[in-house]
């Protein structure tokens, strides 16, 4: 490994504007970051990540004062939902201007954007002025890194520097809603709930698994089904009586099982995600105890689905699109 674990946010800054990618913590994921403004820097992203082009970035700034210089449009809604939930796990899909590269928005008339919240990715973001493309920091359709030394072990050979903010607090991607025409769209469920977005702003139509079923789908084109998977097979059940009885196991819950919940089968390894069923906090445990899992030397996952409120339902849509085949 060659790359750096380090806090030094000024050498990320210069790296940055250098042209160069950068890994930093952010309250969600690990994001890899470069200059938004650079497509050079920007096609490094794609080509580390091994990320489909037609899969757009969000784009990360420090404050709204940026927002005139990205983009066209700020509806009552986008402004809304900005000032309730930004610094925040929150992403806004926007009407774009041309400056922003092609490659960042895979060719779409809008641009994502977010402004995080944890003090390392603000603080980059100041010293550089610049917005930063930034994907989380993991190969395409691999788990979530929310550790630096997650980050190290699938980019430490291609990246320079890891900047360190320690693990993150929310622990599952933002919430990304398209604010393009009247009716905002739900198009990604993450680390703000629904019923907080519903609290905000009303009912929001919520984009479905099927929108995202073609790659160059009009919706959201990189939403694949499958995404966010360990390598070892996983499967999603109701209840414990559906564990299989059969293999060596790993079982994911939100609380501890009982050993009569287990029947006769022999699972090896248990991951708990929130022992008093706090649903934020098993939100923030998530990646960590699906890494666990993975190196465990298993011959399957299995999830007990979680209640379908709050961020349950976001690590629902994880586990589902960790299972799709
Ligand atoms: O929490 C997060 O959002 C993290 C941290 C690093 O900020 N980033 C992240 O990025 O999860 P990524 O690339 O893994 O997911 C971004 C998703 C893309 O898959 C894409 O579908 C959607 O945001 N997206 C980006 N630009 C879009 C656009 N113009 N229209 C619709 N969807 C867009
Ligand atoms: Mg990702």
């Amino acid at each position: 490994m060659k790359c750096e674990i380090s806090q030094n946010i000024q050498a990320a800054a210069n790296l940055i504007r250098l042209g160069e990618l950068v890994a930093f913590a952010t309250e969600t994921v690990y994001g890899l970051g470069a200059n938004a403004l650079n497509p050079e820097a920007v096609a490094q992203i794609f080509a580390v990540k091994q990320r489909p082009h037609f899969d757009p970035l969000i784009v990360h700034i420090a404050s709204t004062g940026q927002l005139d210089e990205l983009t066209t449009e700020f509806s009552s809604t986008a402004e809304k939902l900005a000032s309730t939930f930004w610094p925040g796990p929150l992403t806004l899909v926007l009407p774009k201007k041309k400056v922003v590269p092609d490659l960042v928005t895979s060719g779409l008339d809008s641009v994502a954007i977010r402004i995080p919240a944890h003090p390392v990715a603000r603080k980059l973001l100041e010293i550089t002025q610049l917005p930063i493309a930034a994907p989380s920091a993991n190969k395409f359709g691999r788990l979530s890194p929310t550790r630096a030394v997650d980050v190290a072990e699938q980019l430490g050979d291609e990246i320079k520097l890891i900047l360190d903010g320690g693990p993150c607090t929310v622990g599952v991607e933002s919430t990304v809603i398209q604010c393009l025409g009247d009716q905002p769209v739900l198009l990604r469920p993450g680390g703000i709930s629904l019923e907080e977005i519903q609290a905000c702003i009303g009912e929001i139509r919520l984009a479905e698994l099927e929108d995202y079923a073609e790659a160059n789908s009009p919706v959201s084109p990189g939403m694949l089904p499958k995404h966010y998977a360990p390598s070892t097979r996983l499967i999603i059940v109701d209840h414990p009586e559906q564990l299989p009885a059969a293999g060596s196991l790993g079982v994911l819950s939100l609380y501890p099982l009982k050993d009569t919940e287990f029947r006769d089968c022999q699972f090896t390894v248990q991951q708990i995600l929130s022992p008093t069923g706090d649903l934020k906090m098993a939100a923030a445990n998530f990646f960590a105890a699906l890494r666990k899992l993975d190196a465990a030397g298993i011959d399957q996952i299995v999830a007990l689905r979680l209640p379908e409120t709050g961020l349950g339902r976001t690590i629902n849509n994880r586990l589902e699109r960790a299972a799709a085949s």
